[in-house]
């Protein structure tokens, strides 16, 4: 399955897929890395993997989201992209494209969804007296942070965590279930039947 990877920055997250799908009898190739910011490290983390790279900058369409979307499916569409992850990508996605991917577009989260969605979600998790922060696999939907659950991990809260210490250990789960999501879709065994997805970890 060819896969596209949308970022806006770092890719550490996008580095695991990397990895993931170097590995011999992986059910994906990264086809192509789209990044709407330009000089980014995750576009390096792609050029050395010798994977190609777009730049599709939101701020060169003068706030026309229509056109920036249109331009990011053309160049997923072009590279036969039959899934396409966001790792770290920043912009919010309008119903428009998000429906064009239905069911072939996934996100990854930093919270245990449905719970803190949005930003910030380790330092609301603290605040909150969580016991667990985690992270979240999920089909992406036009609600923000929204869409059947592909797979979980919940992290520990220790006491005296803070935002980066939490973050430091959820991305270290970030970089196991991501990879491991898309091996599953790849290998056809996520179903979503109404508004969950149905994973076969047996097959
Ligand atoms: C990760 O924490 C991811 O969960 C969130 O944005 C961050 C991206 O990090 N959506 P990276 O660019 O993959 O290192």
């Amino acid at each position: 399955m060819k896969i596209g990877v949308l970022i806006s920055g770092r890719g550490s997250n996008l580095q695991s897929l990397i990895d993931a799908t170097a590995e011999p009898g992986f059910p994906a190739a990264i086809a192509l890395v789209i990044s709407n910011i330009p000089d980014v490290y995750g576009l390096e983390r792609a050029k050395l993997a010798g994977i190609p790279t777009r730049v599709v900058d939101h701020k060169s369409f003068a706030g026309d989201k229509a056109a920036f979307e249109d331009a990011l499916h053309a160049e997923l569409s072009a590279a036969g992209v039959e899934l396409v992850c966001l790792a770290g990508f920043m912009r919010l996605l309008s119903a428009g494209f998000v429906n064009r991917w239905h069911d072939k577009l996934i996100n990854i989260h930093p919270s245990l969804l449905p719970a803190y969605k949005g930003l910030h979600t380790h330092q609301r998790a603290i605040e909150a007296g969580e016991k667990f922060g985690g992270c979240t696999i999920h089909f992406v939907r036009p609600a923000m942070d929204d869409g059947p659950i592909i797979l979980q991990a919940p992290v520990p809260i220790i006491a005296g965590d803070t935002p980066d210490t939490l973050a430091t250990r959820v991305l270290v789960e970030e970089h196991r279930i991501y990879p491991e999501a898309v091996r599953l879709i790849a290998s056809g065994r996520v179903r979503v039947d109404g508004e969950r997805a149905l994973v076969d970890q047996n097959k």
